[in-house]
């Protein structure tokens, strides 16, 4: 409709100045062609009369002349007539010939022989003529014709061009309106190829053309402006579909609260996650409290801290017992007290078979394309169970009502909805899977691929990052259950309960928590600059992941290398720091992957180190969130090349540290991130050369360009902040609430009804 909208609203202001002014020219035409025709007819008649005039002037026949001048202006449009003689006196004339006349000609008209004469009752065109007796003057004759005609009859073509331009108004619109609908997918799916880089591809150099790689990212110089402008139009249109779904426009703390005051009354809300939003850890120095890294995380806290309620977890750390009491419960943020934090204990049997080994060996491999093989084992498969059971109890020892609003994260938990469900039936269960989900065949593979499909669909909400995502659950669920899929509604419905599924772009909080200690961005720049010992130019590249083998690091550092070996000029100037926060790091996979890392790292400082300067700075270790945000805006670049996965914060949260404006984001195509960031500089992580291209372009990025960009993406993630993806999460579930509140009251109205009716 807004689309509609858009294309006929400028049609039909143009359709309208143009009839405006046709009605204009028009106007004055007919006005000019018809004043022609009255100079004409009035010649035709002085000159009819000019024989019979000058027979009379000389007698005077009083009678006869007045009978002349009466025979004349039968004709309707000749409305008076008159005879002045030759001392100007009006001799004869007509009964209708005004007293406002007399026999001084008036100036002429401009371009006529007469002049308009405007009277109360209308306009009058007069003009004179002289009538001569022999070859001597004796006169004038004096004619006046009735205007009003030419009034009617241009007042008749004026109403005949609006009905014409309003006919073809109708036509064009409903033509427009066709065309754009036909053509909006079409368009709009080529427009997002064409800035993913897809088909206009420019060769990164000869070199790299030889080897049969493109600079995807990057289109040609003369059509960058016009990119530019799609990028523009494109995010309009995106925010534009976007904020119609949405009743909130601007969604922020308030709003949200607001929301599940109204249309959920206030009731309470219980999130269930693997990993807790505070962990405690005891040190040398005493307890210390530390938020773990993680996109889960980053997103939930602050709608935890906007809504209160209870978060379910598993007490991870070393101080967790001691800082709980008696019912495992600690008020979280330590400094401000917003929500209630439940800790599950684990036995390390459980953590083992459940965490590491079913969750991360099977199904986070099983999910990312990374190409790391799946692990499935019985025994993780068992504990898996028994530890979502545990953590099903649990929402149900805390609820107060029998209805709560559960937010179940993440593929730790895929069996807990349906459990969740068979205790509290009017539950409204909300899941969320931050990571892919992967094509249909690609999941048949697990061995317990049905009783996981089965347990999600206990949600009443069942959210994923992207359309695709959705998609490819849909069709899963089709090739193994019998379920019936609403593709209209995107609802399963299973034993006769239904399942929105739905994608729900996560993002990050806006404005984004700042440390009170917050630099400025240049204050930021100069002093991490100046803590290594760089000068004030000197060009910082940024990478912050869990040290995790689906983030694309060591894909990463070999772009830097083929950057460096391409600009050896930037050698003494550039470093890229990588922060890679430690992670799961009991398995295999993971500690292969760190060596790995290390390794790449340290090859290229051997390859590359200059005076003083390592171009690699690798930090494993889990920074706070401070340090995080000042290296955010410090940097030139930050660098996110997922191979896979589903959102991808970072990128998010680089956007929103930068208020100068400045810096530059290069994004994996393969995150889900992609999707809504257009002005990123998008790459294929796996195409090493175009991504060191992409980093170069990022370095040397003109500041214009840069706020551009810039600017735009931190619009982009601000709108769609992390409250408006739980709000919208929570008003599907509202819907779907009332929805089945209703139908229920019509069962149990139809049951009394039939018992009223039976007999006995
Ligand atoms: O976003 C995916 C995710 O697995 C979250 O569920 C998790 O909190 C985060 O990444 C970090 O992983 P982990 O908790 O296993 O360290």
């Amino acid at each position: 409709m807004r689309l509609s909208l858009r294309f006929i609203l400028p049609l039909v202001l143009a359709l309208s100045a143009l009839a405006y002014v046709s009605v204009l020219v028009l106007d004055q035409l007919t006005t000019r062609w018809f004043i022609r025709d009255l100079d004409g007819r009035a010649q035709l008649i002085a000159d009819s009369m000019q024989e019979p005039m000058s027979e009379m002037v000389g007698q005077r026949p009083a009678g006869k002349v007045i009978a002349l001048f009466a025979r004349a202006i039968r004709d309707e449009r000749l409305y008076a007539i008159a005879f002045c003689d030759a001392n100007r006196k009006v001799a004869f004339k007509t009964a209708t010939f005004p007293a406002e006349l007399n026999c001084v000609a008036p100036a002429p008209q401009a371009d006529f022989a007469g002049s308009i004469l405007r009277l109360e009752a209308g306009a009058l065109y007069v003009s004179y003529f002289p009538v001569v007796l022999g070859a001597a003057p004796a006169g004038q004759l004096v004619i006046a014709q009735d205007m009003s005609f030419i009034e009617r009859r241009s007042a008749d073509s004026r109403n005949y061009v609006l009905a014409l331009f309003l006919v073809l108004g109708i036509v064009v619109s409903l033509i427009t309106v066709l065309v754009a609908h036909l053509s909006w997918r079409g368009w709009i799916a080529g427009v997002r190829s064409f800035l993913r880089g897809e088909g206009l591809v420019r060769p990164f150099d000869s070199s790299a053309a030889a080897a049969g790689t493109g600079m995807a990212a990057q289109p040609a110089a003369e059509i960058r402006p016009l990119v530019g402008d799609m990028r523009a139009l494109l995010r309009e249109v995106t925010e534009d579909r976007n904020a119609a779904e949405d009743v909130t426009a601007q969604w922020n703390p308030d709003a949200l609260r607001r929301l599940l005051r109204e249309r959920f009354y206030g009731d309470q809300i219980l999130v269930v996650s693997n990993r807790e939003p505070y962990i405690h850890t005891r040190s040398d120095t005493g307890i210390k409290v530390r938020r773990p890294a993680g996109g889960l995380v980053t997103a939930v806290e602050p709608v935890m801290r906007a809504v209160s309620g209870t978060w379910i977890a598993h007490g991870s750390g070393s101080a967790d017992r001691e800082t709980v009491d008696e019912h495992a419960h600690v008020q979280v943020p330590p400094d401000h007290p917003a929500y209630t934090l439940r800790r599950i204990w684990l036995t390390p049997e459980e953590e083992q078979g459940y965490y590491y080994g079913f969750a991360n060996e099977g199904m986070w491999p099983l999910c990312h394309i990374a190409h790391v093989r799946p692990v499935f084992r019985r025994a993780d498969w068992e504990q898996y169970v028994a530890v979502n059971q545990r953590f099903a109890d649990a929402v149900v020892a805390e609820a107060r009502t029998p209805d709560p609003v559960v937010l179940v994260q993440d593929y730790h938990f895929a069996l807990l909805p349906r459990m969740v469900r068979d205790a509290l039936p009017r539950a409204t269960i909300i899941a969320f899977w931050h990571i892919p989900w992967p094509n249909q065949e690609s999941f048949g593979i697990c061995p317990w691929r049905e009783e996981l499909l089965d347990g999600m669909l206990g949600s009443t909400i069942l959210g994923f990052h992207t359309a695709q995502h959705c998609k490819n659950f849909l069709e899963t669920v089709d090739r193994y259950l019998e379920a019936r899929i609403e593709h209209e509604s995107a609802t399963v419905s299973l034993g006769g309960k239904l399942t929105r599924v739905e994608s729900y772009p996560i993002s990050v909080d806006w404005p984004e928590e700042r440390p009170d200690t917050a630099l400025s961005a240049e204050q930021a720049a100069a002093k991490l600059r100046s803590d290594l010992g760089f000068n004030a130019s000197h060009l910082i590249g940024l990478g912050v992941d869990r040290l995790d083998y689906t983030k694309g690091i060591v894909e990463r550092l070999e772009a830097i290398e083929t950057m460096l070996e391409k600009h050896p000029e930037l050698g003494d100037r550039f470093t890229f720091i990588q922060i890679a926060a430690p992670t799961r790091s009991a398995l295999g996979e993971y500690q292969s992957f760190e060596e790995r890392v290390r390794a790449t790292a340290a090859r290229i400082n051997a390859r590359f180190a200059a005076a003083g300067n390592d171009p690699i700075r690798l930090l494993v270790e889990t920074l706070d969130y401070s340090a995080i945000f000042e290296h955010y805006r410090a940097c030139n670049v930050c660098v996110v090349t997922s191979l896979h996965d589903g959102m991808n914060l970072v990128a998010k949260e680089f956007v929103s540290a930068r208020d100068d404006e400045q810096g530059a984001l290069v994004l994996s195509q393969f995150a889900g991130a992609s999707r809504e960031l257009h002005e990123a500089l998008i790459v294929n992580p796996y195409d090493i050369e175009q991504t060191a291209e992409a980093i170069y372009r990022a370095l040397t990025m003109p500041a214009a360009e840069q706020r551009e960009r810039m600017r735009a993406l931190r619009s982009s993630v601000k709108d769609f902040n992390i409250y408006r993806w739980a709000g919208r999460m929570l008003l599907d579930a509202a819907g779907l609430r009332q929805r089945e509140r209703v139908s229920d009251r019509i069962v149990s109205h139809r049951r009394r009804f039939m018992r009223s009716q039976a007999p006995g």
